[in-house]
């Protein structure tokens, strides 16, 4: 993606209103689930270019992120008349960047995209980078295709109307990429106090962090490599997610990854010689922060065979993105099921 069609917005109607121009569409569709309509689509209803669009909305859980809602999407741009030059607007959160870029991307084979993602977890991840998806037989993310949306704007204005917990969940993310580029960035997002946000601060690191993650999307869109740099904390964090959806718990995405990241620095540690000093700065930072995802060592196994049916591996072996220090990248680890138990021993015995 070219950089220019990542927008930190400075006035989101001006700057929606050009990159829907660009586009030049024959009809404007706007995607929201049932919260954003009534949170964040009062905020541009009144854009004159919004005018004759059409509204499409979906529920709001990643339950819904389905074929059935997909097809009801589908349906709602067909019965509107949309046609190959018609624009999709997603306003929403992964959810329905996900959906939203999927049903764009396969509609008479593909119609342009704009996303306005209105989560920090959607900001700085799911909105950038072209990954689109529905979950299917219980599989998340398991039907999508690679397309990128014309234009991204990032308005963290949105963020104010978040509960604690999202904003949490979506700086786990920053947080990835902190550890995944470089000290200072790291340093400053390790400082930040996330009990009291600073939206305005908050900004510039979002910026930062959507910087990070689009470096890397534009070496490798399609995860071939480099890109697996972005899975940092995620194979033991679909584990815990995994076993939580199993369980009856619930658990946000962005919890699941930090607590992921502690386990995959503390093989760091052991494999790369990640050092000891950074591990236990990030570990007391999750563990103020995100509390602990309480498990057993009965669970291991179970946790173990989430890891071994992940759909990075290969071959059978278990994919891990390990660092051996901030920005030093190894991509396609593994490790050996001891290790794995020892990893989550250490991950019991001091979160
Ligand atoms: N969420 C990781 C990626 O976009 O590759």
């Amino acid at each position: 993606m070219d950089r220019k069609d990542i927008i930190i917005c400075k006035d989101l109607h001006v700057e929606l209103t050009t990159a829907i121009e660009a586009v030049q569409p024959d009809k404007v569709f706007v995607l929201t689930d049932t919260t954003t309509c009534d949170c964040c689509w009062p905020q541009i209803e009144h854009l004159p270019i919004l005018h004759d669009a059409t509204m499409i909305t979906i529920p709001p859980t990643d339950e819904a992120k389905t074929l059935d809602t997909l097809a009801t999407v589908w349906t709602a741009l067909g019965e509107g008349g949309a046609t190959r030059h018609s624009l999709l607007i997603n306003l929403g959160g992964g959810m329905v960047t996900d959906l939203g870029g999927f049903a764009a991307s396969t509609f008479k084979r593909g119609i342009a995209y704009i996303n306005i993602p209105t989560t920090l977890l959607s900001m700085v991840d799911a909105a950038v980078g072209g990954k689109t998806a529905i979950n299917f037989r219980g599989l998340k993310n398991e039907i999508g295709v690679f397309n990128e949306s014309c234009t991204v704007l990032l308005d963290t204005r949105f963020l104010t109307t978040l509960d604690a917990h999202n904003i949490c969940s979506g700086y786990a993310e920053m947080l990835k990429h902190g550890l995944i580029s470089d000290m200072d960035h790291l340093a400053e997002l390790l400082r930040y106090d996330l009990t009291e946000p600073d939206f305005s601060a908050l900004q510039g690191m979002v910026a930062r962090s959507v910087e990070v993650k689009e470096h890397i999307v534009e070496q490798d869109p399609r995860e071939q490599g480099m890109r697996k740099a972005l899975n940092l904390g995620h194979t033991v964090g679909h584990a815990f997610e995994s076993l939580a959806l199993a369980e009856g718990r619930t658990v946000l995405h962005g919890y699941a990854v930090a607590w992921g990241m502690v386990c995959e620095l503390y093989l760091s540690a052991v494999r790369c010689q990640f050092p000891q000093s950074l591990l236990r700065q990030v570990l007391q930072f999750v563990k103020q922060h995100y509390g602990q995802f309480i498990i057993t060592c009965r669970e291991y196994e179970q946790l173990y065979g989430y890891m071994t049916h992940d759909k990075k591996n290969t071959a059978g072996s278990i994919n891990f993105t390990l660092l051996s220090d901030v920005g030093q990248i190894h991509i396609n680890q593994t490790a050996t099921k001891d290790e794995i138990y020892e990893m989550l021993d250490f991950y019991r015995e001091n979160i």
